[in-house]
């Protein structure tokens, strides 16, 4: 069933419209025109009680000052490209500096800044707009779609299309943080990644192009461990990425599970994406989230499906290429059980 509502206004008046999508279950999702943004996740857990999954604001002003791009959709190059700079077909394109030296989530004012259009189906939001030649510096008018589907089996699957009049680079994730005790440090929430390596990290939270194993490091989740076992560690990565700031080389099959450690709900990720940026929220400040909730440090953590970032740069990761007239597909499933 869904639902739609006007959110709230922008600064400059423009209406921020909302769909909400629910189940039999009492699941149920909302979403904004503003950035694709997953603004709420509600999960029943086993005795009923409603959780809040995802981090996120109550008012339209405050995801318009999103530094930390709560629930948004990010790209059009979702994570970091280095020197803001890269080269296609022989020519040179030019980004915005937004991170130190490189290009974060798309620029000064990526997709999720953006005003989308939103429609609704029986069991669907979808979200459309089309990213002009030439801005953010990408070349290409991008066609590009984003639909949120959530099945009885309270499996939310968001599924990303994309198409371009020139060849250009994409890379589309979603960026919620989720906490499945609705609040509270996800430190002690409990965690498993399928993967054996991950890219290592400059200081600068960018891949050098080398894959570490996760054995024997404070990087291996291939068997569930709580997240704040191994984040203290001494470990030049960890410090790299001030906790977990990196991406997984996915092996295949499921790519995380994540569990609570008090409501007893559980969330499986599964994608058709070769790797997936574990954030631990390390530059999450202190801000007031939904209905004056506390949001700060580590209190939500992302689990960005994604291709490799900085992929262009390196022989061996996948290619963000885009070309002309191709269509780019891909899909992420949270599949949430109660125990
Ligand atoms: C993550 C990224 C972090 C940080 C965060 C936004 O996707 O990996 O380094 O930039 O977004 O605050």
């Amino acid at each position: 069933m869904t639902e739609e509502f006007i959110f709230g206004k922008l600064s400059d008046g423009t209406p921020v419209r909302a769909a909400k999508l629910s189940n039999k279950n009492g699941m149920c999702l909302t979403v904004l025109d503003y950035g694709a943004t997953v603004q709420s996740l509600i999960v029943p857990n086993a005795a009923g009680k409603p959780i809040d999954v995802v981090l996120g604001y109550e008012s339209a002003q405050e995801y318009e000052e999103n530094d930390a791009y709560l629930g948004a959709v990010v790209g059009r190059v979702g994570n970091r490209i280095g020197g803001a700079a890269f080269s296609l077909g022989g020519k040179t394109y030019t980004l915005a500096k937004n991170d130190g030296a490189n290009t974060l989530h798309g620029g000064t004012r990526g997709f999720d800044k953006r005003t989308w259009d939103l429609c609704c189906g029986e069991n669907e939001i979808v979200l459309h707009r089309v990213s002009p030649d030439g801005e953010e510096g990408y070349p290409g008018n991008l066609d590009v779609q984003v639909r949120y589907a959530l099945g009885e089996d309270n499996v939310l699957t968001i599924a990303y299309t994309a198409t371009s009049d020139a060849d250009t680079v994409v890379n589309l994730t979603n960026h919620s943080y989720f906490n499945l005790d609705g609040g509270g440090s996800v430190l002690n929430h409990k965690l498993t990644i399928g993967a054996e390596r991950f890219l290592e990290n400059d200081n600068g939270c960018l891949p050098t192009g080398k894959f570490l194993s996760v054995a024997g490091t404070p990087f291996d989740f291939r068997e569930e461990k709580v997240i704040g076992r191994d984040i203290c560690q001494e470990n030049e990565q960890l410090r790299c990425g001030s906790g977990y700031d990196h991406n997984y080389v996915l092996s295949g099959g499921t790519a995380a599970i994540l569990r609570g450690a008090e409501s007893g709900l559980c969330m499986r990720v599964t994608t058709d994406l070769p790797g997936m940026q574990f954030y631990s929220g390390n530059f999450l400040t202190p801000r007031r989230g939904k209905g004056g909730q506390q949001i700060d440090y580590r209190y939500g953590i992302c689990l960005e499906t994604q291709l490799f970032p900085n992929g262009l740069q390196f022989w061996g990761f996948p290619s963000p290429i885009l070309h002309a007239g191709e269509q780019m597909y891909s899909e992420t499933s949270f599949a949430f059980t109660a125990e």
